[in-house]
């Protein structure tokens, strides 16, 4: 095999060091430049480190950046995110280049739910139609009636005939969640996510003692005892949007820390506590989320690599979840 093919299969596999960059180039300026000359858009979730929110042309949350893969029009998508954003972004866009800054960028969520066991689970409940969570694998969606995300997952729910059984994977705390706020009775598959199940009540309710006119706001993959003790539950982008709109100015926030960036951008005179876990730590951060740096966005634009590829056969099954959960979005106004 030539050089080169072995190379970029070697970095395929096992991905950028940031220690590859010449610590004097201006990472800011090569990033943009590379963006304009390949028709590049770089997709950001809002838990990716602040310098790459600032570099994005695009920041949301899951439905935002599904929407935003499926109406771009640029050549190149980089997603600034973890693995299975990056897959839905290649299902909605076959014909397109997806690169992932870091391939092993994952999800605790998405691994809860390996796809083969899960076909064994399902094969228990024949009547029952599957809702998955977007935070799942590519394998998974293929097995899966309708996909939602925490903002339109109520929307989603309410779509289906009231007598249709149900199951809900991966996330048992967001599945949980629903059944309390539609009166449904899904079945729920027992995966969570390692970031929103580490957070420590005892802390979070000490934190709210010493500000008693801070908001506990929380994400509603966060177990149901931090959400009992929270004010406001919602998406990263509604946990965002209520920051701005709610009138009050210091805010608890329980979710991924990476989100107080773009809060603090938008209300600079308001103050944010991150939500302390149930370690050593301080604030909590996604470990896989993070494995993304402006290092690594710069070399995988320069070098068009790692590349998320999928096999046709799931591109066509998987993605028909993923174009419900849009048409259902787009009539509910999300
Ligand atoms: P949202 O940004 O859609 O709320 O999802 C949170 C999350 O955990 C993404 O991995
Ligand atoms: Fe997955 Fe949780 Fe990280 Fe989101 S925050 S990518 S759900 S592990």
């Amino acid at each position: 095999m030539e050089a080169l093919t072995l190379a970029k299969q070697h970095l395929q596999q096992n991905g950028f060091l940031d220690l590859d960059v010449d610590p004097t180039l201006d990472i800011i300026e090569a990033i943009q430049k590379l963006k304009k000359e390949k028709n590049a858009i770089i997709l950001a979730h809002y838990y990716q480190e602040s310098e790459i929110q600032d570099i994005a042309d695009y920041i949301g949350d899951s439905l935002g950046l599904a929407q935003e893969a499926a109406r771009t029009e640029a050549d190149i998508i980089v997603f600034a995110g973890v693995h299975f954003m990056a897959e839905t972004a290649k299902m909605l866009n076959p014909g397109k280049k997806v690169l992932l800054p870091d391939l092993k960028a994952g999800c605790s969520l998405a691994d809860s739910c390996p796809a083969p066991i899960f076909k064994k689970f399902k094969e228990k409940y024949p009547d029952h139609k599957v809702v998955s969570y977007i935070n799942c694998t590519a394998a998974l969606k293929t097995m899966t009636d309708i996909c939602c995300t925490s903002t339109n997952a109520e929307a989603i729910i309410d779509s289906i005939p009231e007598d249709q059984p149900i199951i809900f994977a991966p996330d048992r705390n967001l599945g949980a969640y629903l059944n309390k706020k539609t009166g449904r009775d899904m079945v729920l598959w027992n995966g969570a996510c390692i970031v929103h199940e580490i957070f420590s009540k005892e802390k979070i309710v000490k934190l709210m003692n010493r500000h008693p006119n801070a908001k506990m706001i929380a994400h509603p993959e966060c177990e149901a005892h931090i959400l009992d003790i929270a004010d406001h539950i919602g998406s990263t982008s509604s946990l965002l949007r209520y920051t701005k709109e709610s009138g009050f100015d210091e805010f608890i926030v329980a979710t991924e820390s990476g989100i107080i960036h773009q809060m603090e951008k938008a209300s600079p005179n308001k103050t944010f506590y991150p939500a302390p876990p149930n370690n050593t730590c301080a604030c909590n951060e996604c470990p896989h989320m993070r494995l993304n740096t402006m290092e690594k966005l710069y070399l995988c634009m320069k070098h068009e690599l790692p590349e998320i590829h999928l096999e046709q056969e799931v591109i066509d099954k998987g993605r028909v979840c993923i174009d419900r959960m849009l048409d259902v979005s787009a009539k509910a106004g999300l």
